[in-house]
């Protein structure tokens, strides 16, 4: 494909805890689908419907965290949580900018920076964190 390097769930974002390591590999195949749609330069209306399925995907993620994070009493949740509302805005950011002027390179750019690379950076740093807390809980 050339442009874009496709994401995998490498050592450095591997938690440990397979029903999170299960979600995030789902999560990358999610991000690689809206690449390929990129690369291809997709029909708007077929580029939304990829991002649909992608924020489906992430709700569900973040919700399953957020709960965990919840009935285990984990001390650092408030921010984790906001992290978790900042990347939502991002996704609902990308929706409009692809409604506004469809399927663009500035669009493939913001979506690498705030959709993928965010969120490895999120898994590296925020998600790592509750690892050793809850890796025996779940
Ligand atoms: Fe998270």
């Amino acid at each position: 494909m050339g442009l874009y390097k496709l994401y995998k769930l490498d050592i450095s974002v591997t938690t440990g805890i397979a029903l999170i390591d299960g979600q995030h590999n789902e999560l990358f195949e999610n991000f690689n689908n809206v690449f390929k749609a990129l690369a291809l330069a997709k029909e708007t209306q077929e580029m939304l419907l990829i991002l649909e399925a992608m924020d489906a995907c992430v709700k569900h993620h973040l919700s399953t965290e957020e709960d965990l994070m919840l009935k285990n009493n984990y001390s650092k949740y408030a921010p984790h949580k906001n992290a978790h509302i900042r990347f939502l805005e991002n996704i609902v950011a990308i929706k409009e900018q692809t409604k506004r002027n469809g399927v663009t390179s500035n669009l493939a750019q913001m979506v690498k920076e705030t959709i993928g690379d965010w969120f490895l950076d999120h898994i590296r740093i925020m998600d790592m964190q509750y690892v050793p807390f809850l890796k025996d809980k779940v």
